[in-house]
């Protein structure tokens, strides 16, 4: 498995309590992760290196945590040497790798989504900018760490933003602008597992990305996310499925492109129905975490059947229970966060409760923050209620003075649950 946050945490806890699996090995991993795997050094970005690992240690599956390393290609070098992949080619990437290509790509496929235009230098971005109204919805065409959007109120804040992305504020990435309408609605993720032709639905979750109480403040890569989400109804699942899911893995396909892994739609629930903002071609992080937590089929099963296009006739099991998890995260984040703050974890996974390690690190046989988000706190609960009260006793188990966490997570199900 590669990567090491807290999605891979969740990741190589969950493969690692598959009969399938007799060794696990983690790169980078993370302190937590050393507990369910051997974490070794080897670049994502060396694609002979890790094929040779493969190779070497007879390696029969590789689980790639994170973006970079798909839109980079690695499935592509670990396919050609014929060593199973969970995970999407380059091209099939693209659906999170370039915003335009997935644009383009719903409009040949006529999938619900704002309308928009792709520009590739400032001027004709500005001139494009009189097809929209206010608020105007901007994204860097790449990856862009999760910073490539920006929401403008005014006219003259979005061609201020746009002077910046073509400036070089997001580098490569911002080369190509997509300039999109804004779409209103509540926010909510679905997963699916995919080998390029059968689909397996994997979940649904809601997260909080903003950094403050009520979702105020800087954008995050996410304070804490529940699932399953309640306002994505079976019968939303079901539209998602029909309308968007169902004709991107068929166009992806007949395209020449199949997509194989997971796929994370970005939903907007608006009064049409749902439309996707983004997909993502990784799971969720922190909703990972939240899905590993309710999972009860064999992760690895699951994965090695898609890794060789036989996800046909495999389900996924979800316990009915609601699993929330907190971000503790590192003073100043998602500025620079503080690094090296001590933690003592004392007992917080009493009652069932995960602690997934998310930005850690061992200094002087002390655990210490080492990133922006250091801890997700995960408990289940009979509701989004319960579980909220399960996985704030845990947080206030773990001592980690120079951190923060939102107390508000699961916000608007506690609300609706309330009545
Ligand atoms: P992303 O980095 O693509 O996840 O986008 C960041 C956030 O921007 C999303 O989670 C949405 O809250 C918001 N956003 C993106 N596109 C739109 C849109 N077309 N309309 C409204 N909000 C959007
Ligand atoms: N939590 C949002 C993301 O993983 O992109």
């Amino acid at each position: 498995m590669l990567g090491s946050g807290g999605r891979e945490h969740a990741l190589a806890w969950k493969l690692a309590q598959s009969p399938r699996c007799t060794k696990l090995f983690a790169a980078p991993g993370n302190p937590g992760i050393s507990e369910c795997a051997e974490t070794i050094t080897l670049d994502a970005g060396d694609h002979a290196a890790v094929t040779r690992f493969c190779d070497e240690n007879a390696v029969g599956l590789v689980v790639i945590g994170p973006e970079a390393p798909l839109v980079d290609g690695l499935a592509d070098s670990l396919r050609a040497a014929d060593i199973p992949v969970f995970g999407p080619s380059k091209a099939a990437a693209q659906l999170e790798g370039s915003k335009g290509f997935t644009k383009d790509l719903c409009a040949r496929a006529n999938i619900p989504t704002g309308g928009y235009v792709r520009t590739a230098n400032l001027a004709d971005a500005k001139a494009a900018l009189a097809d929209f109204s206010a608020p105007y919805v901007l994204k860097a065409d790449g990856l862009a760490a999760g910073k490539g959007v920006v929401i403008a109120e005014t006219l003259a804040a979005a061609e201020e933003a746009l002077a910046e992305m073509f400036g070089g504020q997001f580098g490569e990435a911002g080369a190509e602008v997509v300039i999109e309408e804004f779409l209103e609605g509540e926010e909510a993720s679905f997963f699916a597992i995919t080998d390029g032709e059968t689909i397996l639905p994997f979940g649904t979750a809601q997260d909080h990305k903003r950094v403050g109480e009520g979702d105020t403040g800087p954008n995050t890569g996410g304070m804490g996310a529940y699932s399953p989400a309640p306002v994505l109804t079976p019968e939303l699942q079901q539209r998602a499925l029909d309308e968007i899911l169902r004709p991107t893995v068929d166009t992806m396909r007949a395209e020449g492109m199949p997509y194989s892994g997971v796929l994370y739609l970005g939903l907007m629930l608006t009064a049409d129905g749902p439309k996707l903002i983004e997909y993502n071609c990784r799971f969720g992080d922190p909703e990972c975490q939240v899905l590993m937590m309710r999972l009860k089929s064999d992760l690895v099963q699951i994965m090695l059947a898609c890794a060789k296009g036989e996800l046909g006739g495999v389900a996924g099991e979800f316990a009915d229970e609601t699993a929330l998890t907190v971000v503790m995260a590192a003073e100043g984040y998602p500025g620079t966060p503080a690094k090296g703050g001590a933690i003592d974890l004392g007992a917080p996974e009493a009652g069932g409760a995960k602690v997934f390690h998310a930005g850690t690190a061992v200094k002087d046989r002390q655990l210490v923050a080492n990133g922006g988000r250091v801890l997700n706190v995960t408990a289940m609960g009979a509701n989004v209620t319960e579980a909220q009260k399960a996985a704030y006793a845990s947080v206030d188990a773990v001592s980690f003075e120079s951190g923060f966490c939102r107390r508000d997570i699961g916000w608007r199900e506690v609300e609706r649950e309330r009545g």
